[in-house]
């Protein structure tokens, strides 16, 4: 079955064809980072208009690179939710159109679910159940991902995302948006251990996490040191806030695994890139005897081919949608 897939649902406009959810026919992605780093950040309307400008090239793209013609095309998935809407409108009509178009279904795929999907097409012997640790710009959760299509959120942040402290924290240190990937390079220089980060824990929901009082305490360290003229060490910082940030996430995910009686940890999401998130992780997993499988880089972000993944999985579940369906900027994962 060879799904066409889309996603839309930040600065990222992509489009993928994708075979029985997991041989990846092609898969094109068009990324806006460049004109919102003009801005420090993604622009909601800027986001919308430039998936507006994009994605019909980018589809002719997918089908091409892929060998297929539209008639080859059995269904239409999409990213449907969560993310900035006007963005995830432009992906959600456009699929819908094509679904109309081609007569096929129309699959809606839960953004974190695909992410999480993303590990299908790079491991071909992965299945459910895993623990599965989401980490992305805009969301941050612990998912115990007991099929395909069942997934149980056992924790997640209260506040910021893991990747929305990251590009913060790296604003203020003077670092290019998106600041993950420029803020794990500068924090390779250093061995850190020179500033001490709070650790947030949340009263009676262990597994839950907090970033914003980390975010706001590296804002506040860089502002005192540009008052005050002290000297800052920028790699040493960026080194002990991802650390600080890697400590939030590992423990929990391994005990959320010891919880939910899984004995296999995924990692899904923009920040499941970060070096040292992914080599914590791995001594984890090995002290703990788990079973580890970690995206390799380039399905970390936001792509098309794992929305063709998880809206394999989605059809084979009977989750298909009419023509009524709408986007949504915030949604449950164990909704789909
Ligand atoms: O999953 P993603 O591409 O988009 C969303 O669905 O949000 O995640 C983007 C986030 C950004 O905040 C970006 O700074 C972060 O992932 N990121 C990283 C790294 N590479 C990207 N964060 C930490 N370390 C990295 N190496």
């Amino acid at each position: 079955m060879k799904i066409l897939a889309f996603e839309s649902t930040c600065d990222e406009t992509a489009a993928a064809v994708v075979e029985d959810g997991r041989r990846v026919l092609s898969d094109v992605i068009a990324s806006q980072a460049d004109m919102h780093a003009l801005y420090g950040g993604v622009v909601p309307e800027i986001a919308s208009r430039k998936h507006v400008e994009t994605i019909a090239a980018l589809t002719e793209k997918a089908l091409s690179d892929a060998g297929c013609t539209r008639a080859d095309i059995d269904a239409v998935a999409v990213s449907y939710a969560p993310g900035l809407i006007g963005a995830v409108l432009v992906g959600l009509s456009f699929a819908k159109s094509a679904a109309l178009g081609l007569g096929v279904p129309l699959i809606p795929v839960h953004h974190i679910r695909g992410h999480i999907a993303a590990n299908y097409l790079a491991f071909p012997g992965l299945e459910p159940p895993f623990l599965a640790l989401a980490m992305s710009g805009g969301n941050t959760l612990l998912i115990d991902v007991e099929g395909y299509t069942e997934m149980r959120i056992l924790g997640g942040t209260r506040d910021d995302a893991a990747g929305e402290c990251f590009d913060k924290a790296a604003r203020v240190l003077g670092l290019p948006y998106p600041g993950g990937k420029p803020i794990d390079e500068l924090a390779r220089t250093s061995a850190g251990g020179v500033y001490k980060l709070p650790q947030a824990h949340v009263d009676g929901a262990p597994l839950d996490l907090s970033f914003s009082g980390l975010k706001t305490a590296v804002v506040n360290l860089v502002h005192h040191a540009e008052q005050t003229g002290e000297p800052l060490d920028r790699g040493a910082l960026a080194r002990d806030f991802t650390q600080a940030v890697s400590d939030a996430l590992v423990p929990r995910a391994m005990e959320a695994a010891r919880q939910a009686g899984r004995t296999v940890i995924t990692a899904a999401g923009g920040v499941a890139a970060n070096s040292i998130i992914r080599r914590d992780l791995e001594e984890a997993c090995r002290k703990a005897g788990y079973q580890l499988y970690l995206p390799p880089l380039k399905l970390c972000g936001d792509n098309g081919a794992m929305i063709g993944a998880q809206g394999y999985y989605e059809y084979l579940a009977g989750h298909t949608a009419g023509m009524e369906l709408n986007a949504y900027a915030t949604r449950d994962i164990s909704l789909n």
